[in-house]
């Protein structure tokens, strides 16, 4: 049992109370994006807030939330909790990782660093992605002993896939995440507005630019010209032709687990433990692709029906706070991964600001289970009424 709660954080915030302090973020997340929507600049800030055509599906995510309602027990003593668990070898102290979310320099020039930093303080698993602003390298450094998985959006050259993974697995990236939404970016309206698309000035190219299988192929490097090497990058990582069939190429270049990401239908994720995948991540990228698709959270039981307990299924798309985690766990999910919250605090206050949002996440998540009447995710996972569907 871990002697300090993780709900702590609260009563360290009532305490500083007592000597004048305030937390420097809100532990509201609505108020924490309209704080990021007033202090960041609008090209940067539209890219992280919105998503696909009319924000139909970022709504549906959220509202699928309002479908499912816990069902708190009574007198069980839930003074001592653990919410520690391990997923495909990976510890950590409660079932939440930090979504891959790519070029976070714009954000803060610290960027995926201070998420690293942060990540690995809390022994929270970061899970870094390929459209990442520093290297996979770097990341790694200031990551340190933090558990940390790669997520890669997949080259359509196998050499470039290659690299990348042995690179990924040199720097002690332990899981590989695959997401499969977003083989060319979704129609963003509040990007197109502002013609804003960092990677075209090679922001958020850091992890190919850096890779020599990737610098084979230029006549010149990215640093001598850019416009090259975007050209190169572009139509590389827009993977029309890639099929479950070819799955095979990553599990020749990777040897530890491979988990997918963007799974929405009961049959692909069946599909992904025929083709040997270890893991899903049940997940609509935040409504950022397909405009008018289903929440995220609806298409969660069918999933975790079909999958049986064969694999774990991970989950994100409008996880916000730590009942929405709870919720989540409670419908399945053997893991919550959290998106635009952390990116919020990492943009309003660096490293602070992404420990202040995922201690305030883990806070919530301790208490609601714990005033739910669970101790353990054990229990959770036995209850099979632990939740009540509108
Ligand atoms: C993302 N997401 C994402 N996913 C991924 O696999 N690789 C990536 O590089 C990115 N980049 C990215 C940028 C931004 C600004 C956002 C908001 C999201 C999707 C992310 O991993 C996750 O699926 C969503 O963030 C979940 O939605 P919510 O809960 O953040 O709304």
């Amino acid at each position: 049992m871990t002697s300090i709660p993780l709900s702590a954080y609260g009563a360290e915030i009532y305490f500083r109370g007592l000597a004048g302090e305030r937390p420097a973020l809100p532990t509201d997340p609505a108020e924490l994006e309209a704080l990021a929507r007033e202090r960041l600049e609008p090209g940067p800030f539209g890219y992280v807030a919105g998503g696909a055509g009319g924000g139909a599906t970022m709504r549906a995510n959220r509202a699928a939330f309002d479908e499912v309602a816990l069902v708190p027990r009574m007198l069980r003593d839930t003074t001592a909790r653990d919410w520690s668990t391990t997923v495909l070898g990976t510890a950590m102290p409660a079932p939440l990782l930090l979504a891959p979310v790519g070029v976070l320099s714009i954000m803060h020039t610290d960027g995926e660093l201070a998420v690293a930093r942060a990540a690995a303080e809390l022994g929270v698993p970061m899970v870094l992605s390929t459209a990442a602003s520093h290297t996979l390298e770097e990341v790694a450094q200031a990551s340190g002993d933090g558990p940390r998985w790669y997520q890669l959006y997949w080259p359509t050259d196998d050499a470039v896939t290659a690299s990348l993974l042995a690179r990924a697995r040199a720097a002690g990236y332990s899981v590989l995440v695959v997401t499969l939404d977003t083989w060319t970016l979704g129609w963003r309206p509040l990007d197109l507005d502002q013609a804003y698309l960092p990677f075209l000035r090679g922001v958020g190219t850091a992890i190919p630019f850096s890779d020599p299988a990737f610098r084979a192929g230029l006549a010149a490097a990215p640093e001598d010209d850019l416009m090259a090497a975007v050209g190169r990058w572009v139509p590389m990582f827009t993977g029309t032709a890639l099929r479950w069939d070819r799955l095979d190429v990553l599990r020749r270049n990777w040897d530890g687990p491979i988990v997918l990401k963007g799974i929405q239908h009961p049959d692909d994720a069946v599909a992904a433990i025929e083709a040997g995948m270890d893991g899903i991540i049940v997940s609509n990228h935040g409504g950022r692709q397909v405009d008018r698709a289903v929440g995220a959270l609806t298409t969660l039981p069918s999933i975790v029906a079909a999958v049986a307990g064969r694999v774990p299924v991970l989950f994100d798309s409008g996880v916000r706070t730590g009942a929405d985690a709870a919720v989540a766990l409670a419908c399945g999910a053997d893991a919550v991964l959290l998106g635009r919250p952390y990116v919020y605090g990492l943009g309003l206050a660096g490293a602070d600001g992404v420990r202040h949002v995922v201690r305030s996440v883990l806070a919530e998540l301790d208490l609601t289970l714990a005033l739910s009447g669970y101790a353990d995710l054990a229990t959770l996972r036995e209850t099979t009424d632990a939740v009540h569907r509108r």
